[in-house]
């Protein structure tokens, strides 16, 4: 949860409950334990973030919350704590895609500012447990997919590995730490990617090997995931010239080896390279406050009759 204030244009409070713990014996996410935990711990979290940027939900014009996509039951415990919110307070209600949210953190800075030198048409390579995906940005609330996954996320790639690897869950920051300590070297050569017409990435094939060291693999792991990411943002900034900068969104953004790839791409191409901070880059309040903010100003209201997975 957090607050954006739109005359300083800054994010004043920014509160987060982790359920990592709890979901670490299932190796995986369990939807139930995720929304009954929501429910229990929501409205703590709501007023910590309100806290955090001393002000009190009367100060609050307008609220934004996540509709879409996502666990349905997650989504259902936002929205429905939002609408009684703005139905008993009398706020105004906005619906926000969550990858739109992603897709935007790239303009939140460590100090809650906005980044100016973010300019649009931007590419925005955005990785995390659940989606992988480029998009070609052109203003705020606009853009288009340019790319996707044909199978696993990149975040899901480095949990399942690590799964059965035995790093346990979730995988990304534990794959990281050893393939740093074997030096980031290619152990095993798995195959990269196949060009395929589109900017279509796949990495369904490293998910499928059985690894014999932890290290090692990791390693190798993520050498062949920085030449995937490079290749295709290569592929993706041929076709979109225009663009004036790359952003890399999500929880994989987090990873400093990919980021320095990704990196190296935009200083080879004369572009900019922009990731937000880490807290910004795994799911974040943040970034739907910041999302809210622009479509306030645009207007895109919704009503209590908002729902989720639906597009508003
Ligand atoms: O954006 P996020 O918090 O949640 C989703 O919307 O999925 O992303 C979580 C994903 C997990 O798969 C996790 O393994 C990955 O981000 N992740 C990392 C790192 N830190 C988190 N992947 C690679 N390197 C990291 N340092
Ligand atoms: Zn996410």
């Amino acid at each position: 949860v957090a607050v954006f204030d739109v005359a300083t244009q800054r994010i004043t409070g920014h509160a987060l409950y982790s359920q990592i713990e709890a979901h670490k014996a299932y190796g995986g996410v369990v939807p139930e334990i995720a929304s009954r935990s929501q429910l229990e711990k929501i409205e703590v979290v709501v007023r910590q973030a309100l806290d955090n940027a001393q002000t009190t939900i009367d100060q609050i014009d307008t609220i934004a919350v996540t509709n879409r996509p996502g666990l349905v039951g997650s989504l259902l415990v936002g929205v429905c704590f939002a609408k009684g919110i703005a139905f008993a307070k009398r706020k105004r209600l906005i619906g926000v895609d969550h990858l739109e949210g992603h897709m935007f953190s790239a303009f939140l800075t460590a100090d809650g500012s906005v980044n100016q030198q973010l300019q649009f048409p931007f590419i925005a390579f955005s990785a995390s447990g659940g989606h992988t995906a480029l998009y070609l940005v052109t203003g705020f609330g606009s853009y288009q997919m340019i790319g996707h996954t044909l199978d696993d996320a990149a975040g899901e790639a480095f949990d399942k590995i690590a799964k059965i690897i035995g790093l346990g869950y979730p995988g990304g920051a534990a794959i990281e730490r050893l393939a740093t300590e074997a030096g980031l070297q290619d152990f095993f050569q798995y195959p990269r990617t196949k060009t395929m017409p589109g900017d279509f990435i796949s990495f369904s094939v490293i998910a499928a090997l059985t690894p014999q060291l932890q290290q090692e693999v990791s390693s190798s792991l993520l050498v062949c995931m920085g030449d995937i990411f490079s290749k295709s943002i290569k592929r993706a900034l041929k076709r979109y010239p225009d663009a004036t900068a790359v952003a890399f969104v999500g929880g994989v953004a987090c990873n400093k080896y990919l980021r320095r790839r990704l990196q190296d791409v935009c200083d080879e191409h004369g572009k900019t390279f922009v990731v937000a901070p880490p807290a910004f880059c795994t799911d974040n309040g943040a970034m739907i406050a910041f999302v809210g903010s622009y479509k306030a100003q645009q207007g895109h209201f919704d009503d209590l009759e908002l729902d989720v997975m639906k597009n508003t």
